[in-house]
């Protein structure tokens, strides 16, 4: 089977640049690059789709991946609106289902965005997983035996840069329980703007870059690593699992 993950394309209405970058348009690059893969069982984005929660944001990124023709599914990112995306927003082509069943995967997305209590019309940069959320997926891990993809929007392991103190709060309990499941074999995630796979008992974590804007480890807080926007093609097998990043071509 092979993937597409994309990440943290951040989208805005009518075009509008976030930080000086035209995500809509590298978007849109990412989107032509894809078009020259074959073979392409399924694309993921792992959040924040739309970096102001607008309607116009969503209803743009449904109608460009329908263009694929690639069955495509969203999860949410803390710069999402979750009223907008979950209930006024109405895909025509993308799905937001909680899970599916693909080419004999099973994949699990998970909502880890919590609203910022001081300001209730945003969400916290940190994520978090529910309990209920947290035990609804240990039991659906139990009695679902297929070998099995997590994707939530909020990375569950530290990549080693000034992004870990904004990851998965509870990420060890997380880790834990998906740990006690032998057939969890991928955890997808984003929200750093950095390509990055690591293993933790048997599991790899792999976190995409973003399309829009990438950041790095080594440089400081939310300074832009400028060349490093991409995505990451996954290929999958019984064997073993290649992950690929793939970085945005560059404008002449
Ligand atoms: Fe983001």
């Amino acid at each position: 089977m092979k993937i597409i993950h994309m990440s943290d394309l951040h989208l805005s209405a009518d075009g509008a640049l976030v930080w000086e970058e035209d995500c809509r348009r590298k978007f849109l690059t990412a989107i032509e690059q894809i078009k020259m893969m074959r073979d392409i069982d399924v694309i993921i984005v792992s959040g924040d789709i739309s970096n102001d929660g607008s309607l116009d944001s969503y209803y743009f990124a449904d109608r460009i991946f329908a263009e694929l023709n690639i069955p495509t599914y969203w999860c949410a990112g803390n710069h999402d609106n979750l009223s907008v995306m979950f209930t006024i927003f109405k895909p025509k082509f993308c799905h937001l289902s909680n899970q599916a069943l693909i080419g004999g995967w099973r994949l699990y997305f998970v909502n880890s965005v919590a609203k910022d209590n001081d300001e209730p019309n945003s969400n916290r940069s940190k994520g978090i997983v529910a309990m209920n959320i947290r035990k609804e997926l240990d039991g659906l891990l139990s009695n679902n035996p297929e070998p099995s993809i997590i994707v939530l929007h909020h990375p569950s392991l530290e990549i080693g840069g000034w992004q870990d103190c904004k990851i998965l709060k509870d990420r060890e309990t997380f880790r834990e329980m998906l740990g006690r499941h032998k057939n969890v074999k991928l955890v997808l995630s984003g929200h750093v703007h950095i390509f990055s796979v690591k293993k933790d008992k048997n599991i790899l974590y792999s976190t995409a870059s973003s399309t829009g804007f990438a950041f790095s480890t080594g440089l400081p807080k939310y300074k832009i690593n400028q060349g490093l926007e991409g995505f990451s093609r996954i290929s999958l097998s019984k064997k073993d699992i290649i992950i690929e990043n793939v970085l945005l071509a560059q404008e002449k």
